[in-house]
């Protein structure tokens, strides 16, 4: 089934040659709905190219284009516009192809392999609201990749090989210097040790803040660091240990956020890799060394802006993170067969991804695979400051959570009495999600929980009431024994709902193509409000005309159908009631 509009576009692509222009075709929908449904910008260019007066062109296009079975009308507007309105059969017959197959709404026919570096915690430090983002945006992007007919293959990519370790491991030894894992002769046997993910919560701060205003803990830390990245039995198997504790957790946050990954590696499976790399790369002669540190230069020519050399081996010998990043590249277009990798972070670590992209480049790691940083802004409190808790301190996820999720359990139905608390639950991470999501990928944007979780305004909690009116509509029209089945009529308000439906596809692409869920979410702000709209002008389970009622009912069963999968692609989950 081919979508409509690139159907349309076909068309009068075909009507150009036969009137000598060549050229691909776009329609968009009209920035002036008076005037038409859809716009033709391509007469301009067209003009140019053939050094002819656009009108003419435009007026002998016009009189082919009003032959088209699918136009009521074409004109011509300004220096030479096409404005094209559809005739209704031809919006009738696409709500009924999408009723078929909705996926002709979104599938692009991209057969890219895409790889998708997101989340990124850092082991034994508290999963806190900035990380949301990373996880929030890459769970969406990949959604929205595989929707467009891409493969993907997600990874955590966890913290958990650098100088905090030996820091936290170092705090550990201080405290319990009993421990096997301290013994010279530690052999890799059990040890009795209760770690508990809390522990490490109250460990990680005093250990990092005592190593930065103590040159000596720095220093034994670094050690410690150093013995580790060198696998000192004991080290390595507390570390171990470590990671399988804190890990449990972050699964634990990430399920109920509705994110998942197909790999849960992290800095250290990557670093397996480093020899293996450092030999290619001294092969390719990239690698020097400068004063004790092993680095590769990445500044160009042309360079305007500061590009220091990457360092992969510190003087002090441990790995950098950008070594890590490298390494991982290293990896992964081994392993997989990949047209590209996204990375999804804090925008400030623009430049260590701009220094890991240049080498990966100048040494040939990667040839055909595009690397790809989508960096995104900062969630602050409402003083416009990176959000923290009422004292100061970076504000942990699950509270973040917990805090939204109260908000929406207050405002839940009464008449609600089973599961309260779960569905609330669902109710935040959507609030939480969608507010996350509707800004452009790049922009800052404040915490409101008043704003963020308001029923009437646009937020989650509105998409997913309306979405869950819609599904409730249906039931109760099938205990009736109505059933949908096909459109055979659009009256003004299914006429704007059936043109928002047809842009859809163009959303989707351009929200793939700029890496950013923003469009989507106000797609679907805008096409619930059409729905509600045209659902409070009538009333569809009293309706006497049956063939209205039940191209009514399927209109019904197409948004609530859409909305599912696009709440679906923004990773967001729909409970039964609220
Ligand atoms: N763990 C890092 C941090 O907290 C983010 C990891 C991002 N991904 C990467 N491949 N470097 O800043």
């Amino acid at each position: 089934m081919i979508y409509k509009i690139n159907y349309l576009e076909n068309k009068i692509k075909e009507s150009l040659k036969s009137l000598g222009y060549e050229t691909d075709v776009t329609i968009s929908p009209s920035k002036m709905p008076e005037l038409g449904d859809y716009q033709f910008n391509g007469i301009m260019p067209l003009a140019k190219k053939y050094h002819e007066n656009p009108i003419n062109i435009a007026n002998k296009l016009i009189e082919l284009i009003k032959e088209y079975p699918e136009i009521k009308d074409a004109n011509v507007a300004g220096p030479g516009f096409i404005n094209l309105t559809f005739n209704n059969s031809f919006l009738i017959d696409f709500l009924n192809e999408s009723n078929e197959n909705i996926d002709i709404n979104y599938n692009q026919n991209i057969n890219k392999t895409i790889f998708l570096d997101y989340g990124g915690p850092n082991v034994a430090k508290v999963l806190h609201v900035g990380h949301l983002r990373s996880a929030n945006i890459g769970e969406a992007l990949k959604r929205l990749c595989n929707s467009v007919g891409c493969n993907t293959i997600s990874d955590v990519h966890l913290g958990d090989w650098g100088r905090p370790m030996g820091m936290v491991i170092l705090e550990i030894k201080n405290r319990y210097p009993l421990l096997p894992y301290f013994k010279e002769d530690y052999n890799g046997e059990e040890v009795d040790f209760n770690l508990t993910n809390d522990d490490l919560l109250e460990l990680y701060p005093i250990a990092t803040t005592k190593a930065k205003e103590n040159a000596e803990i720095m220093e034994e830390a670094r050690k410690i660091n150093y013995d580790l990245q060198n696998k000192h039995p004991g080290y390595f198997a507390l570390w171990q240990k470590i990671v399988e504790v804190s890990v449990n957790e972050i699964k634990k946050l990430y399920k109920d956020l509705n994110i998942s990954f197909d790999l849960w590696e992290g800095e250290y499976d990557s670093s397996l890799y480093m020899d293996e790399l450092l030999e290619y790369l001294y092969s390719k002669n990239i690698i020097r060394e400068s004063e004790g540190a092993k680095i590769i230069d990445i500044k160009e020519d042309n360079d305007n802006k500061e590009m220091p050399p990457l360092i992969m081996i510190k003087s002090n010998g441990a790995i950098s993170y950008e070594a890590t990043d490298l390494a991982a590249i290293w990896e992964r277009v081994h392993k997989f067969n990949l047209n590209e990798i996204w990375y999804m972070t804090d925008k400030r670590q623009e430049l260590h991804f701009n220094q890991v992209f240049r080498a990966a480049q100048k040494s040939a790691i990667v040839d055909k695979t595009k690397l790809v940083f989508n960096g995104y802004g900062t969630m602050n409190g409402a003083d416009g400051k990176p959000f923290k808790t009422r004292d100061g301190g970076v504000m942990p996820l699950a509270n973040l959570i917990d805090m939204v999720t109260i908000e929406c359990e207050k405002r839940l139905n009464p008449g609600i009495t089973e599961n309260r608390h779960d569905i609330a639950k669902t109710i935040a991470i959507a609030a939480i999600k969608y507010a996350d999501l509707l800004p452009y990928r790049t922009t800052d944007y404040n915490f409101d929980i008043e704003k963020f979780t308001d029923l009437n305004g646009k937020t989650g909690t509105y998409l997913l009431y309306s979405t869950i009116r819609m599904k409730s509509l249906l039931n109760k029209a099938q205990s009736l024994n109505i059933y949908p089945h096909k459109i055979t009529n659009l009256n003004s308000f299914e006429r704007k709902i059936a043109l928002a439906m047809l842009d859809l596809k163009r959303i989707i692409k351009r929200s793939f193509d700029n890496c950013s869920l923003n469009e989507i979410c106000e797609y679907l702000y805008k096409i619930t409000n059409l729905y509600n709209n045209f659902y409070s002008e009538n009333h569809i389970l009293t309706e006497n005309n049956k063939d209205l009622q039940i191209s009514m009912l399927t209109l019904t069963k197409i948004i609530y159908d859409n909305n599912c999968k696009l709440l679906d692609i923004l990773g967001i989950n729909i409970p039964e009631k609220m």
